[in-house]
């Protein structure tokens, strides 16, 4: 009987001959998910025997090792501090994503009234729903999550009711069409990748939630005036770009919001990825 650490070791090295560059990390997250532990309890049993078949372990190693994400393969991924569902019919949410959340809680947090917010493309839900789980249930904004995908939006309902369960209205529709204004808050991280962005990392994700026509900017094209014809005066606006789309972003937006600030902001890495839009400054004694 082979030992929790030996079985570790297989799978590493299994995963490791694919390319696989986080080799160990997915052979524990997939080892912790097939049994229902986590990883304190995994470290805790290294030593030990691992008596249990591993079949269906072994079948995760081997699509993890032909590429499929962990995120499918467990059915989650954490995003701002939540436990978000994640299915092939949804983008798995990326930390650099975040950030729109954090803008979004900011603008909102101050206000007392029944501010009308709205993340185009939701999704598996991840912006709207971390932004109403942070906010909490008592705060009076309206909070809605478009999507013009039915099975990424059926993930959405999920997670709603998991974890901001009646805060957030979810719309089938595209772009905002559907929508009249005046919204107090708008977020997108639409698909913005060109074809030849496509890599094997990519490949199981669906190619409408991460390809758009236009150079990767054509969604954000159609969008823009969506967005200023139903902004409100003391309206925010942010965007997730790719980071080739700085300049065009800022232009296209200056046309359409030749009132507002705009600022492109950087990711992390230091590459700029958020555009935001703002009519006025609200203020915070507001
Ligand atoms: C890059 S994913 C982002 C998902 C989620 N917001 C996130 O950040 O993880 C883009 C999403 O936009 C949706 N989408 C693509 N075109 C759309 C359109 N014309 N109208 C509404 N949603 C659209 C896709 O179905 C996909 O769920």
């Amino acid at each position: 009987m082979p030992t929790y650490r030996e079985v570790l070791q297989s799978a590493t090295e299994r995963l490791r001959a694919s390319g696989i560059e986080s080799a160990r990390l997915d052979a524990e997250v997939l080892l912790c998910h097939t049994l229902g532990i986590d990883r304190t309890e995994l470290y805790r049993r290294l030593p030990e025997s691992l008596a249990v078949p591993l079949d269906e372990y072994w079948q995760l190693v081997e699509r993890r090792a032909r590429g499929e994400p962990v995120a499918y393969l467990t059915g989650h991924r954490e995003f701002y501090g939540l436990d978000f569902i994640v299915t092939p019919d949804t983008l798995i949410p990326r930390p650099e994503t975040e950030y729109l959340v954090s803008w979004a809680v900011e603008r909102l947090r101050h206000r007392r009234d029944r501010a009308r917010c709205v993340d185009v493309g939701t999704g598996c839900g991840a912006i709207v729903i971390a932004i109403a789980a942070t906010l909490g249930p008592e705060h009076p904004s309206v909070l809605v999550g478009c999507d013009r995908s039915l099975p990424a939006l059926r993930v959405a309902r999920r997670n709603r009711d998991r974890l901001a369960p009646g805060r957030v209205h979810l719309v089938c529709g595209h772009l905002l069409t559907w929508c009249r204004g005046p919204l107090h808050l708008v977020v997108a991280n639409l698909p913005y990748l060109r074809p030849e962005q496509w890599h094997p990392g990519i490949a199981f994700e669906p190619p409408e939630a991460l390809f758009a026509a236009d150079s990767g900017f054509g969604l954000y094209t159609e969008l823009l005036p969506q967005v200023a014809d139903r902004l409100a005066s003391d309206g925010g606006f942010i965007f997730e770009i790719d980071p080739a789309q700085a300049e065009r972003a800022m232009s296209e937006a200056r046309q359409h919001f030749p009132e507002a600030t705009l600022t492109v902001l950087p990711d992390l890495a230091g590459l700029p990825r958020y555009v935001t839009v703002e009519r006025k400054t609200k203020s915070r004694a507001s």
